[in-house]
């Protein structure tokens, strides 16, 4: 099944090479910050994306030197009534949740601020390359109101509940080099560095068998929302599945005949 790609963006820029899509969120003028038009448009963005059998991987970025993103846009949050509030979290979070259940891996190249939104849409990638001039945190806190897209249950999940709390409670950012340390980050390069570290590594990932590499993804997430014992359940039945496919036998023999293997994606 594929979906039409969205006719006219005003907030994002989608180029794609190959079998990588870079989609950079375009605002520098606000810092990349997300209002509610950018995060519609990364909606349909994605889901075009999802059903591209042609994308096995997608870079996220943000436009400018400064800024990956600073956060959901404070002159939105500013006038929020309490539904309005809810429903905005709401669209907000089914968002980043398409992003982290795509399918193929994507990696978010943080390009200096991820705060706010910006740090919990970078959770929600499957991999997360900062540039070392970046600065991460969920600073909610110094406005007087609380993540909205899911960061207090990703944050924890990733960096464990302490280091969640501190930086939820202090708001304070951290640096990439603190934000590897703690696992926020996978990898931290020199700015000039940054797109090209991606790019390597959306190359690795696209070479690899694509439904192997949804069911890793599914596993992983789905497992962690599971007990133990039926996770594990889950898995299994993934792994039967994916051993019905063209690209398991060919896998195997590639290996047993000593050479490399062309997956198909079926
Ligand atoms: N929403 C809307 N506008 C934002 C924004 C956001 N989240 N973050 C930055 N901007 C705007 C600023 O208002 C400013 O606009 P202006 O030029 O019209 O005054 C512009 O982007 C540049 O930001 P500025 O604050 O001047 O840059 P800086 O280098 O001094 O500071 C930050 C950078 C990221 C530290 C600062 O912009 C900031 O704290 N932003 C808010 C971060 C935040 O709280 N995010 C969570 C929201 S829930």
């Amino acid at each position: 099944m594929t979906l039409a790609y969205p006719d006219h963006l005003d907030n994002l820029l989608l180029e794609r090479t190959d079998a990588i899509a870079l989609l950079t969120v375009n605002r520098p003028k606000v810092l990349n910050a997300l209002n509610t038009a950018t995060l519609d448009e990364l909606r349909r963005l994605v889901l075009a994306l999802k059903h591209d059998e042609t994308v096995r991987c997608v870079i996220l970025t943000g436009a400018g030197e400064k800024s990956f993103i600073a956060g959901a846009d404070i002159n939105e949050l500013a006038v929020q009534t309490p539904t309005g509030g809810r429903d905005l979290a709401m669209r907000g979070q089914h968002v980043l949740d398409l992003i982290e259940n795509l399918g193929k891996p994507v990696i978010a190249a943080i390009n200096g601020y991820a705060l706010g939104g910006g740090c919990e849409l970078a959770m929600a990638c499957t991999i997360r390359i900062a540039a070392d001039t970046a600065r991460i945190g969920q600073p909610e806190i110094n406005l007087g109101i609380i993540p909205g897209y899911a960061g207090t249950q990703r944050l924890t999940r990733l960096v464990g509940r302490g280091r969640a709390l501190e930086m939820l409670l202090t708001g304070d950012p951290i640096g990439a080099h603190e934000a590897h340390r703690i696992g926020l980050v996978n990898r931290v390069v020199p700015p000039g560095e940054l797109l090209k570290e991606a790019r390597a590594l959306a190359a690795t990932l696209a070479s690899k068998a694509p439904v192997a590499v949804r069911y890793i993804i599914d596993a992983v997430n789905k497992g962690l929302q599971m007990p133990f014992g039926e996770a594990q359940v889950h898995e299994a039945t993934l792994f039967g599945l994916v051993a019905s496919t063209e690209d398991m036998r060919e896998g195997t023999k590639a290996f047993l005949e000593k050479r490399k293997a062309e997956f198909k994606g079926r």
